[in-house]
């Protein structure tokens, strides 16, 4: 195990290790994170650390980089594209689960910015998340085009522009799991209830008009834990960094389940 040498200035309290302002700072703000090593036998703890934001980017992102840079190389996160697009680094920022990269920390207020894991997942290392059952839940819906006519020769499987619209928004799902860890039913059920954001792949191919497996698809879900542990909570499309609404995709499943009994 490599042996972490503390930049001099540091402390221990309580709850964790605190790194002070820079000196001269001109804009300190302190950020406390939980910080958790499975493999190092340590109870999870909250380090503080203080840096000079006007040194540094204004999204959340960029003050992990640049703890991670200039103050404590030990701190692990996931990012990719500094963009809200890739997904990677969701986390529970302020009580909220949202993408780093897109939450400005003048939006946070005054307060120490407290930064979580995403909630009710293992945690692989501090702020990363073990997503694989979550990915395993995506696959779980199939999430490509099942169709047994063959495309044409000459050119793609053609949609119209008003059948396009209609997947357009859920195809926009960037599978960062803000949603599903949000949702209480996910918490308790997450052995059995695939959660919003493979529900809303599944919705997203469901509704496809090229796809021919749609009646497959809606059986796949008639189960009381897959889609039904869904009680219309909502918390899932209030967590969403991108604006898209897997509750009422989920409603629009079970109101089909339901007019094809009929
Ligand atoms: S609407 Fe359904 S999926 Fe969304 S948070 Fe509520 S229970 Fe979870
Ligand atoms: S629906 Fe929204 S919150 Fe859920 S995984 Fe997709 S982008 Fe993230
Ligand atoms: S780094 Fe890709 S969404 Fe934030």
């Amino acid at each position: 195990m490599v042996e972490l040498t503390l930049p001099k200035e540091s402390r221990i309290n309580s709850q964790g290790r605190v790194f002070p302002a820079p000196e001269g700072a001109k804009k300190p703000r302190t950020f406390r994170i939980y910080r958790f090593d499975p493999d190092s036998g340590e109870n999870p703890r909250v380090d503080s650390y203080t840096i000079d934001m006007a040194a540094c980017g204004p999204m959340v992102l960029d003050a992990l980089i640049k703890i991670k840079n200039e103050v404590d190389p030990t701190l692990s996160f996931r990012r990719s594209c500094r963009e809200g697009i890739c997904g990677s680094c969701a986390m529970n920022i302020d009580g909220v689960n949202t993408l780093a990269c897109t939450r400005a920390c003048e939006d946070i207020g005054k307060a120490d910015v407290k930064i979580y894991p995403l909630p009710h997942m293992p945690v692989v290392k501090d702020l990363i998340p073990d997503l694989t059952q979550f990915y395993a839940q995506y696959a779980a819906v199939k999430p490509w085009l099942i169709s047994r006519t063959p495309a044409p020769p000459d050119r793609e499987r053609l949609q119209s522009k008003e059948d396009q619209e209609k997947i357009d928004r859920p195809s926009a799902c960037i599978l960062c799991a803000c949603c599903s860890t949000s949702c209480p039913s996910y918490w308790w059920n997450s052995d059995r209830y695939l959660g919003p954001a493979a529900l809303l792949a599944a919705y997203r191919w469901i509704i496809d008009s090229r796809d021919e497996a749609t009646g497959e698809r809606l059986d796949e879900l008639e189960d009381p834990f897959k889609l039904y542990r869904c009680h219309t909570i909502m918390n899932c499309t209030e967590a969403c960094p991108k604006d898209l609404n897997p509750a009422r995709a989920i409603a629009s499943i079970k109101r089909m389940i339901a007019e094809r009994q009929h």
